[in-house]
């Protein structure tokens, strides 16, 4: 990666990181950026165990809900630059809050991130700006939803319109199926977040992650990434929050990539813009490709995970500039992020039962990894009093490798995986099966 930036210029700057969350993506994050030079500690509230693996990592134990404690603690550590992780401070506008006290903050207002806490909002504003997305329509009461519904010639996708942890999407087979959805979500399943539930017509096609980084104004792409959001092999089973992911996604040609910049990327960052919204951090567009061109499934207004962690290893040193630049609203927009001679795979560890019920606090065993362009990101674990390493969540641990090509990635990560164990180990053997030339061979 190489940006239009001098290493005086940015002398003295970056000492002292902070980032908030306490998956698999943030640990990815403080990975790439504690390779600056100028960075000497990267903080983590609260992280997770794996988070002082990392060079130059400290975890904090503090409620970023207690704004007096957060503030004390920022004066005290000197941080200069605060790289937002999760959606949920987010929509609660940590970001404004730590803006308004001076801090340099990656990461969306409230405003931006109503792209991802209101799925009605995200599709009219598509609507507004012309950018191209699923047919849909907005409903308040189960009534509306029925007759919707009932007079639909096909099975429509229902989404409770706000967060839900990735868990509010239904794609029914069935109209029947499609009213349990919209009962389930009215009658309170998700809270709040269910008062609004917005009907989508089914498309159909490929799903990719790109990823903008934007100052407000400008933006620059990091490589593209496809996600594998069902649990099981052959894309089966239901809807997780990503259990593997690989970088760039070779679906996404130069000359199609282009043709989302002009369709959607820049189309959204205008749009933000004519509605005064100052979007100081990262743009995620969920995208599916499909026979009539590209839509926009879905906007986060954060990274993804797990191609976060898919993402970051091929970002050098250069990395943490950007995300200075972006909270600074000092990109150039002539920033490139050159291809890395190296593609990356990721494919994640899972407890048994999730994104059901699963059970907790399994010690985790890892053998002989071979690390050369290997990383492992926990996602969630814990660490026993004794300082041994448990999982601690539905998906405990990522395992990231680069190299050449798809087939050494995944060879490598699946390799290492078997040095992995604990107690109800689960993960997918097929991840990367659309790049890997070798794949049929392996199974
Ligand atoms: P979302 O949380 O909005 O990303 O939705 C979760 C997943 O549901 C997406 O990654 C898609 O696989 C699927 N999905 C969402 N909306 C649609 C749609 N309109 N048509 C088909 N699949 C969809
Ligand atoms: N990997 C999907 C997400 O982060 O929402």
């Amino acid at each position: 990666m190489s940006i239009n930036s001098t290493r005086s210029e940015n002398f003295n700057r970056l000492k002292n990181i902070l980032i908030i969350g306490n998956g698999g993506r943030e640990n990815s994050l403080a990975w790439a950026i504690q390779k600056n030079e100028l960075v000497e500690k990267v903080y983590l509230i609260p992280g997770n165990a794996g988070s002082e693996r990392i060079n130059k990592c400290e975890r904090i134990n503090i409620d970023t809900n207690n704004k007096n404690e957060l503030i004390e603690k920022l004066d005290f550590l000197k941080i200069d630059l605060i790289v937002i992780g999760p959606e949920i401070p987010l929509a609660n506008g940590l970001a404004d809050f730590l803006r308004e006290k001076e801090f340099k903050v990656f990461g969306p207002g409230k405003d931006g991130a109503k792209l991802e806490y209101s799925k009605s909002w995200a599709k009219e504003f598509m609507q507004e700006a012309n950018i191209p997305t699923a047919n849909f329509c907005k409903v308040n009461s189960l009534e509306e939803a029925k007759k919707i519904i009932h007079s639909s010639p096909i099975p429509l996708v229902v989404k409770a319109d706000g967060l839900a942890s990735g868990k509010g999407v239904f794609i029914p087979d069935s109209k029947e199926e499609c009213l349990k959805a919209a009962e389930s979500i009215f009658n309170g399943k998700f809270g709040n977040s269910g008062n609004v539930v917005v009907l989508e017509e089914k498309i159909q096609g490929p799903e990719v992650s790109v990823f903008a980084l934007c100052d407000g104004k400008r933006y620059v792409l990091l490589p593209t990434a496809q996600d594998h959001k069902r649990l099981n092999e052959k894309d089966t089973g239901p809807n997780t929050g990503g259990m593997g992911a690989y970088s760039p996604a070779p679906l996404l040609t130069e000359d199609y990539l282009d043709r989302v910049i002009k369709e959607i990327i820049e189309p959204t960052i205008d749009a933000l813009n004519r509605k005064n919204i100052d979007y100081k951090g990262v743009i995620y567009f969920g995208l599916m490709i499909t026979n009539s061109g590209p839509k926009v499934i879905e906007y986060n207004c954060r990274f993804g995970d797990p191609e976060c962690q898919t993402i970051m290893p091929l970002m050098d040193q250069n990395f943490v500039f950007l995300l200075e630049k972006c909270s600074m609203g000092n990109l150039t927009g002539e920033e490139k992020i050159n291809n890395h001679d190296k593609v990356s795979g990721c494919v994640i560890a899972t407890s048994k039962g999730y994104p059901h019920e699963y059970k907790t606090g399994f010690p985790i065993k890892i053998g002989e990894i071979d690390i050369s362009d290997c990383q492992i990101f926990d996602s969630g674990t814990s660490l026993s009093k004794d300082g041994e390493l448990l999982t601690n969540g539905g998906r405990v641990l990522s395992i990231v490798c680069q190299e050449k090509d798809f087939d050494m990635v995944f060879e490598k990560a699946y390799r290492n995986l078997k040095e992995i164990n604990f107690e109800g180990i689960y993960f997918r053997n097929d991840i990367g099966h659309q790049v890997r030339k070798n794949f049929v061979k392996e199974i």
